[in-house]
């Protein structure tokens, strides 16, 4: 395999003959050289090729390279001579491999607008800023993985397809081989799930947390990273309907531990991205969010703000005249609450716990108010709740009864409740949107973004 231009771009002016392979992103042709910009989305910058009309002076080929052609060069490694780049490349050999018709390829030299960009997701990868953002990615899916690992927690693979509702908030996508336009029915006239691919009704999975606990009460630290689906009709920049998620579950954990753990998780994936992305993160901080680098060097600086969201309420409550939705006790806060808790209240990220039981899920620890849930949702800057978590309910009967309380059958959830029956152990963990954070360090104001191929209500091409 030929060197990626970012290892190309680091090296030494040499006498050594090199092959360089991209897509070419601009061409400058003047009477004696040709200059091409050649991009492999091993770097943002890309190589600068200097071709000597002289020495390879085929006009015809030249003029047959443009914008997004594939291209391979042959030549060596140069000191530039424009003031853009230490090193370029000057050509001793050219071969087209792909021409690239400029009157119909939608990528112009221009700038486009992101809008414009996700109708022709499939060449957006070609662009800077979505280079950059797979980069910052893949970055980030890496450093999750060594967080963990380096700590001894267990990658846990939990199923996609999935039978019951991990949230108990009836947000599921159905999965069935079932022919809908004729669907088999019992004598009672209802559907006949029996018939079904599995017997019964299934679901893609809106939370492997459920599976992931009952991996944690016998290997005590576990963590999933996978995809997650929510049939929820929101049509926010900051809500997917695939989305993949980050879920830690920890055994002999309260709450605390947790919180512990996702403020150092958060500043660890902040700090990788500094740390690797350096160039790409510059973009960002220029183009796409103002200092987005400062912005998180601070963060993994300073700890986050703690506050319950009892106390949370009576901060908001002042405010009540700035907002959409006003803000009163037992009420879900709205983004525009957990902005304001950031970039106003406590001018931080920030952990707020102990919720109202009634709006959050069945599994949080009841508190001994028997009002409020050990629960945990970790806000930032722009965007709003990045993890929710909690410490689980690990006493039998009291899960029983919350899980009634929520109108969830108890018979359902057998295996679950098996964990509370069999050497029960406090426990807790919580779920990062991995797009959620991806779309926080790059600045990157809406989640469709941040994704290959983004899917909403009414969005699934490609
Ligand atoms: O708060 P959520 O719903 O929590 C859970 O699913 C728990 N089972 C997690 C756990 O305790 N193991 O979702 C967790 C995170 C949210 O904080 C948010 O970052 C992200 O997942 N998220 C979404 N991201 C994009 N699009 C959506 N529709 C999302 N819904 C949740
Ligand atoms: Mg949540």
């Amino acid at each position: 395999m030929n060197e990626r231009i970012g290892t190309l771009l680091k090296r030494e002016p040499s006498s050594e003959t090199l092959k360089a392979e991209g897509w070419v992103r601009t061409k400058r042709d003047s009477k004696n050289v040709c200059f091409l910009e050649l991009n492999d989305g091993s770097t943002l910058k890309g190589l600068q090729v200097v071709i000597n009309k002289e020495d390879l002076g085929d006009q015809a080929l030249l003029d047959s390279i443009t914008t997004g052609s594939s291209v391979i060069v042959t030549g060596t490694i140069v000191a530039s001579q424009g003031s853009n780049q230490a090193v370029e490349m000057a050509a001793s050999a050219l071969t087209l491999v792909g021409s690239c018709p400029p009157e119909t390829y939608p990528l112009q030299k221009k700038r486009h607008s992101l809008e414009y960009l996700r109708d022709i997701a499939h060449l957006r990868a070609r662009t800077n800023t979505f280079g950059a953002v797979t980069r910052v990615r893949n970055v980030l899916s890496w450093a999750i993985h060594q967080y963990f690992q380096e700590r001894g927690f267990i990658w846990v693979h939990t199923p996609i397809i999935s039978t019951s509702d991990a949230e108990g908030a009836g947000q599921m996508f159905q999965v069935t081989t079932l022919d809908l336009e004729n669907v088999p029915k019992t004598e009672a006239g209802l559907v006949d799930w029996n018939e079904d691919f599995f017997s019964r009704q299934a679901f893609l999975t809106v939370s492997g947390q459920l599976e992931g606990e009952t991996y944690a009460t016998a290997l005590k630290n576990i963590y999933t990273f996978g995809p997650t689906f929510r049939a929820e009709n929101s049509n926010t920049k900051r809500h997917l309907s695939e989305f993949w998620m980050v879920e830690p579950e920890m055994a002999f954990c309260t709450l605390e531990g947790n919180m512990a753990i996702a403020e150092e998780f958060l500043k660890y994936l902040f700090s990788s991205v500094l740390e690797k992305c350096g160039e790409d993160m510059e973009f960002f901080s220029t183009h796409i969010e103002a200092g987005m680098n400062d912005t998180l060097a601070k963060i993994v600086e300073s700890p986050f703000v703690h506050l319950t969201y009892t106390d949370a309420v009576k901060e908001l409550e002042k405010y009540n005249d700035k907002f959409d939705y006003p803000v009163s006790w037992g009420i879900d806060l709205q983004s525009e609450h957990e902005k304001f808790i950031t970039e106003v209240i406590a001018k931080s990220p920030t952990i707020v716990t102990d919720y109202p039981k009634d709006i959050k899920a069945f599994y949080m620890k009841l508190n001994d108010d028997e009002k409020t849930v050990r629960g945990m949702d970790v806000l930032v800057p722009r965007l709003g709740e990045i993890i929710g978590g909690s410490e689980r309910e690990s006493d039998l009967d009291i899960l029983v009864k919350r899980m009634v309380e929520m109108n969830l059958d108890p018979a359902d959830y057998w295996w679950y409740l098996d964990l509370r029956r069999f050497g029960t152990v406090p426990h807790a963990g919580f779920g990062l949107g991995f797009e959620r954070v991806v779309q926080y360090v790059t600045g990157m104001a809406n989640i469709r973004d941040v994704i290959p191929y983004p899917r909403a209500p009414r969005l699934a091409d490609f």
